[in-house]
C-alpha cells in the first residue's frame, strides 16, 4: 500500500466509477477515517458522506460534503483536510474527485464543497511525467522535493494558483491568480492553497520536519501564507 506521500505521485482527478454500492465495512472506514481527520490549529469543519443521489452535477457514486464558515482560514483548512482525504482514498485503492460544479439536491446551510469518491478500476499515474502542470519555475523560487511534490497538487480548473517563496527556513505561499482565474477570485483559490498546503506539508514529513508556524496575511488576491519550518527530533 502507498504512503499518502507516494500518493502525491500517482493520484489523478477519477471521473469514471463502477455503480455497485460500496459495502457497509467500506464506508465505516471512511467515516473513521474521516472522523480522526487533522484540521488546521483552531477549526473544526464538518464532513458528510452521501449518496451522489443526494446532488446535482456530483461526479462520483459518493462523496463527503464539507461545511464550515466562509472566512478565507476556514476554506483554507477544507482544502487542507480534504486533500488528504484525497490522498488517502486514492492509496486505499478508491477513486477520488474534487468537484466545486456539484452541489447538495437540499438547501445545506454553511455547505462549502464536496469531494466525490467511489470504487474504480481506473488505474493510478504512472509518474510525474503523466501531470500536466506548470513548471517548477513557475510555481516556486526554488526546485527542491517541497517544491515538486506542491507541483502536482490539484487546483479548480488546473490553474495552479500558487507561488512557493522559499528563504531561510520560512516559506511564503501566495495566491497567484492570473487569467482566468480573475473570474473565480477567492473560494476555489482558497480551497487550492490549503490543498498545496497538505502535499507541502506531507513533503516537509518525508524530508524529516513539521511545520511549526503558520500565519494567514492578505486579502482577496493578495492572500498569503507564511511557514516555518524545524527540523523533527
Ligand atoms: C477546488 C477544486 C474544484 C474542482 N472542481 C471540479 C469540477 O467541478 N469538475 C471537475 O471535473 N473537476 C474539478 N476539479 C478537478 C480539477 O479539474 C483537477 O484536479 C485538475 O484538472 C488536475 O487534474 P488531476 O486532479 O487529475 O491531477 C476540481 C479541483 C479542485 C481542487
Amino acid at each position: 500500500m502507498m504512503t499518502l506521500y507516494e500518493t502525491i505521485f500517482a493520484r489523478r482527478s477519477v471521473r469514471k466509477y463502477d455503480e455497485a454500492p460500496l459495502d457497509a465495512q467500506s464506508l465505516s472506514a471512511i467515516q473513521e477515517y474521516l472522523a480522526g481527520i487533522k484540521q488546521l490549529p483552531g477549526h473544526r469543519a464538518r464532513f458528510e458522506v452521501v449518496a451522489g443521489s443526494k446532488l446535482k452535477g456530483g461526479l462520483a457514486p459518493y462523496a463527503i460534503l464539507a461545511f464550515s464558515g466562509d472566512d478565507e482560514e476556514a476554506l483554507v483548512n477544507i482544502g487542507y483536510t480534504l486533500q488528504e482525504v484525497d490522498l488517502w482514498l486514492q492509496s486505499q485503492g478508491w477513486g477520488s474527485v474534487w468537484c466545486g460544479m456539484a452541489a447538495p439536491l437540499d438547501k445545506t446551510p454553511n455547505y462549502r464543497i464536496l469531494l466525490g469518491f467511489g470504487a474504480t478500476d481506473v488505474p493510478f499515474r504512472d509518474g510525474e511525467n503523466e501531470f500536466k502542470r506548470k513548471k517548477i519555475s513557475e510555481i516556486s523560487n526554488a526546485d527542491n522535493v517541497i517544491a515538486r511534490a506542491a507541483r502536482l497538487a490539484p487546483s479548480a480548473m488546473n490553474l495552479q494558483p500558487w507561488k512557493l517563496i522559499f528563504s531561510d527556513g520560512q516559506l511564503k505561499v501566495q495566491l497567484n491568480v492570473r487569467g482566468i482565474g480573475r473570474v473565480f477570485p477567492g473560494k476555489l483559490g482558497l480551497f487550492d492553497i490549503g490543498i498545496v498546503l497538505k502535499h507541502i506539508e506531507l513533503a516537509l514529513a518525508h524530508t524529516g520536519k513539521t511545520i511549526n508556524m503558520r500565519s494567514f496575511s492578505g486579502s482577496g488576491k493578495d492572500f498569503t501564507l507564511t511557514l516555518s519550518t524545524s527540523e523533527n527530533h
